[in-house]
């Protein structure tokens, strides 16, 4: 038999306008640590970019401050890092790239080791994915405005979500 843990039960919170989409991702930077991975899934157009520029802005800098910039999408970079604390911020789109391997070229192991990862399309990994991580799905409610975001949590990230249902 396996020792591994089963999953956390997902948590769904419906984000009513990009605000709500925004406040999401400021909670969840302050909630992370060097060395997470957050797996940002959904449809193109659902919220993912919104969601990490949100989180990176949340973050104050080396020197303390929080002050917004722009984050554009990786969707042609591939991925964009930001300094700040408590970690560099790796933000990848890996929607173009063709095999898992490719993200060797782009500092993937280094984001792992030092960094907090935010990942769109990370089905694109496959293996390559780490097995603890936060998977967060955009989907668009059948009825009704807005997205509703699904959290699965994975290693110390179920209890670090703990309260956050009541966002809701
Ligand atoms: N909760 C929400 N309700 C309605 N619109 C949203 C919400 N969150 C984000 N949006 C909008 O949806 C679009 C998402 O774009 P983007 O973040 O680039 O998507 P993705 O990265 O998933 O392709 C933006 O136009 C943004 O304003
Ligand atoms: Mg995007």
């Amino acid at each position: 038999m396996s020792d591994a843990k089963p999953l956390a039960e997902a948590i769904s919170i419906h984000l009513a306008d990009e605000a709500a989409t925004a406040a999401l991702g400021r909670t969840l930077a302050h909630l992370a640590r060097a060395g997470d991975v957050i797996a940002l899934t959904g449809e193109l157009g659902s919220g993912k970019t919104a969601l990490a520029r949100a989180f990176i802005n949340a973050l104050p800098r080396p020197d303390g401050r929080v002050m917004p910039e722009d984050v554009p999408s990786p969707t042609f970079t591939l991925v964009q890092t930001y300094a700040r604390q408590p970690a560099t911020v790796w933000h990848f789109d890996l929607y173009r790239i063709g095999d898992p391997d490719e993200i060797d070229e782009l500092g993937w192991d280094e984001a792992l080791d030092e960094g907090i990862v935010l990942v769109e399309w990370p089905e694109r990994l496959g293996r390559r994915l780490p097995r603890d991580h936060l998977d967060l799905l955009m989907t668009f409610p059948e009825d009704g405005e807005g997205r509703l975001a699904i959290l699965q949590a994975a290693g110390d990230w179920a209890e670090r979500l703990k309260g956050l249902q009541e966002l809701d």
